[in-house]
């Protein structure tokens, strides 16, 4: 079993990942999901962890609060994206739930003294502003951290905020900076590889059709966040970014990349939060990301069908 940590800005995709999670009981312990600003404010943000562990039926899992804003810059978020609620397309409550009086760098920081000797792998599915904390704060935590996956990144498929930059490393760039440069093993699923996995019609089908209220609602979440992709990118559906980082734990060898360098742009306000690839190895910067830029399709859809149709609710 995998001890893992889901530092999230939920977010639609970030709810598929989280339930893809939940649904993989038996090969990942949840230890906690800690929340960060992102596509929302922070008030939403872990409401919507509130809810999506509700919805899942995994009242069990501590959920946090992380920061409220970037390390240095103002706040960005993506309502034009997943609406303003963070968790539009459904009208979920929360009942039992509430958020953990600890905070969520200090749940990091406790988990990773817990832990010190089975190691934990934390799943970033938004800006790193808590994992930079953490790092900063206490360096001795990368001693009990397995490794770091997170969603961010792009560089073969550029942008989606800018030209030049994906979301998450776009909103705190001065946060993947501290995180790439801590020396924990990272692996970085990047637009390169979550634009391979646009929503399948056949997918959203099974899920309405399961019967499972968790599943009916994971659709409705999808069908209202792919409409601004595929307005954008005339695409046939839209790509499930953070599901693939939960997905890389359970089978990695449905992926592919390459072990390299990878610098973020901070001074910049053109290319800001711009991830640079040295993908031909033609710096002599010392690798420090495992870079991943394909998927096996169908293998990963029947992933996420499998884990949120194996939810009990
Ligand atoms: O760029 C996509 C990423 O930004 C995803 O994690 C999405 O949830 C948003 O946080
Ligand atoms: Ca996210």
């Amino acid at each position: 079993m995998r001890k893992i940590i889901i530092d999230t800005d939920p977010g639609q995709d970030d709810a598929l990942a989280l339930m893809t999670a939940f649904g993989a009981r038996d090969q990942l312990c949840v230890l906690g999901v800690t929340c960060v600003a992102g596509n929302v404010p922070l008030e939403l943000t872990s409401v919507n962890a509130l809810k999506i562990c509700e919805l899942s039926g995994f009242f069990d899992v501590p959920v946090f609060k992380g920061s409220p804003a970037p390390l240095k810059r103002k706040l960005i978020t993506a309502e034009h994206v997943h609406g303003k609620t963070g968790l539009d397309g459904t009208e979920l409550s929360v009942e039992r739930k509430e958020i953990e009086i600890t905070s969520a760098i200090d749940f990091i920081i406790e988990c990773s003294e817990r832990y010190k000797d089975d190691k934990i792998t934390i799943c970033a599915l938004g800006p790193l502003t808590n994992i930079a904390k953490v790092l900063r704060e206490n360096p001795r935590v990368t001693e009990s951290i397995e490794e770091i996956v997170l969603m961010g990144g792009g560089f073969f498929e550029g942008g989606n905020i800018t030209p030049a930059a994906e979301f998450n490393i776009y909103v705190d760039p001065e946060a993947a900076k501290i995180v790439l440069e801590s020396g924990v093993k990272i692996t970085m699923l990047p637009l390169d590889v979550t634009h391979k996995t646009l929503v399948q019609r056949d997918f959203l089908e099974k899920l309405r059709k399961s019967g499972k209220n968790s599943a009916i609602e994971a659709a409705k979440l999808l069908d209202f966040f792919e409409r601004y992709d595929m307005e954008k990118y005339g695409s046939k559906g839209g790509p499930l970014h953070d599901p693939n980082v939960i997905v890389y734990l359970l089978n990695p060898a449905i992926y592919s990349g390459k072990l390299v360098n990878v610098e973020i742009e901070v001074n910049s306000e053109l290319t800001r939060g711009m991830t640079v690839v040295d993908w031909w190895s033609v710096t002599n910067r010392k690798p420090n990301t495992y870079y991943i830029n394909d998927v096996k399709y169908d293998e990963f859809f029947e992933i996420v069908l499998n884990k949120v149709l194996n939810l009990e609710t």
